[in-house]
């Protein structure tokens, strides 16, 4: 049985979206919206490019399965178009967490991110003893940066060639939210 604080239903009112645990029915969404190089890009090669049917569905049999972090489908008229997560530290970083989020390219620019990334920051704060989230964004993600902006997050300091993506080596940006 899955700790019902890590399986919340988050409302967004003001656009018409909400954040909810994921079900395998989304697996068609899922591989609608993962599949697209523009997001993957952005994100750590565990990501799978292209993302198969079979990427969703073991990744949903994950998120059926596991106790210890948040894990939300971003749902905008019935369908999951995005994700959150939130991965809980631990040992002495045990009262950090570390975010992190992408959003099907059609639902870009609506601010859906930057609500998502606040709500969960704030629920968070609110649930787990846990007084620091942090994000890492590589330094061509302008667009993630402005999110965690946005939602509160301090900029901490650039992580120069911290990052292997596509053959290129990135500088990364660190940004934390702390209470
Ligand atoms: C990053 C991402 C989550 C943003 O989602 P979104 O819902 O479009 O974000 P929002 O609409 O809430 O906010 C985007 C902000 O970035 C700004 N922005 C967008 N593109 C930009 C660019 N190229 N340069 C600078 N700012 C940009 C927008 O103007 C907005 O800021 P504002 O509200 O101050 O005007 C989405 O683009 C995505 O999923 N990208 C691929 C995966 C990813 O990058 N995940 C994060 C990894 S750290």
């Amino acid at each position: 049985m899955i700790d019902p604080l890590l399986a919340p239903t988050l409302e967004l009112p003001q656009l018409q979206a909400r954040l909810r645990p994921w079900c395998f029915a989304d697996a068609p969404a899922l591989v609608e919206y993962a599949n697209d190089q523009r997001v993957a890009q952005n994100l750590r090669d565990t990501f799978p490019h292209p993302y198969t049917h079979q990427d969703a569905e073991f990744y949903l049999c994950l998120m059926a399965d596991q106790q210890r972090d948040l894990h939300l489908a971003l749902e905008v008229d019935g369908r999951a178009v995005g994700s959150i997560g939130v991965h809980f530290k631990t040992d002495v970083r045990r009262r950090s967490a570390e975010i992190g989020y992408w959003l099907g390219q059609p639902y870009w620019g609506r601010g859906l991110a930057t609500a998502a990334v606040q709500l969960v920051s704030t629920y968070v704060f609110a649930h787990f003893d846990v007084c620091r989230l942090y994000a890492v964004v590589f330094s061509t993600n302008l667009a993630s940066a402005r999110v965690l902006e946005n939602a509160g997050y301090e900029l901490e300091g650039i992580m120069r060639k911290s990052i292997v993506k596509d053959g290129q080596m990135l500088d990364s940006r660190l940004y934390a939210r702390v209470n």
